[in-house]
């Protein structure tokens, strides 16, 4: 049990990433909550797991509000007196070129992607400042890393996650808080399966050249992408921080 007595804020819980986790997270023995948007969604991840004989908690909360962030850590606090892990893992995906971008769709991933990293973290925090410590993931992307044609606001909102990341790091590294980034290539969750892929024009030539971004031949799964968000977790990797760890078949290698 290598998270017990440790307490999980896991937002976009719900599906994909943040879900693999929870469910790994809580056979690890953390105390668990998923936050989302989507109630139907979270109270289907509390029943599998309790189907599995876990327990995962949900609340339904926005990342891109300020105050709903406030809550979500007010409810993880006042249920388990504490957060020791925060994965900031909420995130929404629109392609389009730098042209293409209007406003809203680029507000839009911005207050979820950066704001909500950014609204999370500035109340967790706060908490953990109170323990003594903690340890925050963020969700950034390859696309946090390398510039994406057609996903111009998308890599602009992670390559800020990328550097938040290194600054929030820098300020609390004597805080015994860690900070790290996950920049994980194409995994296959609904953002990439149903959203990304579910609306190009030339599903098979998309898949292709996804693919051929990827050394390793294939796309990730979200349980590599869950352990991954584990080792960082783990109090004996106390070392590091500031990283941005690569979870891509070998994609930024080249
Ligand atoms: N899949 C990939 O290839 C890939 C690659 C690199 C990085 N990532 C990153 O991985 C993270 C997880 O994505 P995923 O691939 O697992 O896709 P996903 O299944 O679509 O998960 C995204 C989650 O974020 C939640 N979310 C979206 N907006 C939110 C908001 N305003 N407040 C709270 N929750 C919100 C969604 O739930 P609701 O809609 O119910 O709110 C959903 O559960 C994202 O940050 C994504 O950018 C994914």
């Amino acid at each position: 049990m290598q998270l017990a007595n440790k307490t999980a804020l896991i937002t976009g819980g719900g599906t994909g990433i943040g879900k693999e986790t929870a469910f790994l997270f809580a056979r690890e023995g953390a105390n668990v909550i998923i936050t989302g948007r989507r109630e139907a969604k979270l109270k289907e991840v509390a029943e599998e797991a309790k189907r599995e004989g876990l327990t995962i908690d949900y609340l339904v909360s926005d990342v891109s509000n300020e105050e709903s962030c406030k809550r979500a850590v007010g409810y993880a606090v006042g249920k388990y007196g504490r957060i020791d892990i925060l994965f900031n893992n909420a995130g929404v995906l629109f392609a389009g070129t730098t042209h293409e971008t209007d406003a809203k769709t680029w507000e839009t991933i911005f207050d979820t992607n950066v704001k909500g990293t950014f609204f999370m973290s500035k109340y967790a925090i706060q908490n953990m400042l109170e323990n003594g410590g903690g340890s925050i993931v963020n969700n950034s992307s390859v696309g946090g890393l390398n510039g994406f044609p057609g996903l111009a606001a998308y890599t602009a909102s992670k390559g800020a996650v990328t550097l938040l990341t290194k600054t929030m790091a820098i300020e609390y590294a004597d805080k015994g808080i860690k900070v790290n980034a996950i920049c994980p290539g194409t995994i296959e969750t609904p953002m990439v399966v149903d959203e990304f892929l579910g609306k190009v024009e030339d599903r098979t030539a998309a898949e292709q050249f996804l693919l051929s971004l990827h050394p390793i031949g294939r796309f990730g799964k979200p349980r590599e992408v869950a352990h991954t968000v584990l080792f960082l977790c783990d109090d004996n990797v106390g070392f590091m921080t500031g990283n941005m760890i690569s979870i891509d078949g070998g994609w930024n290698a080249r």
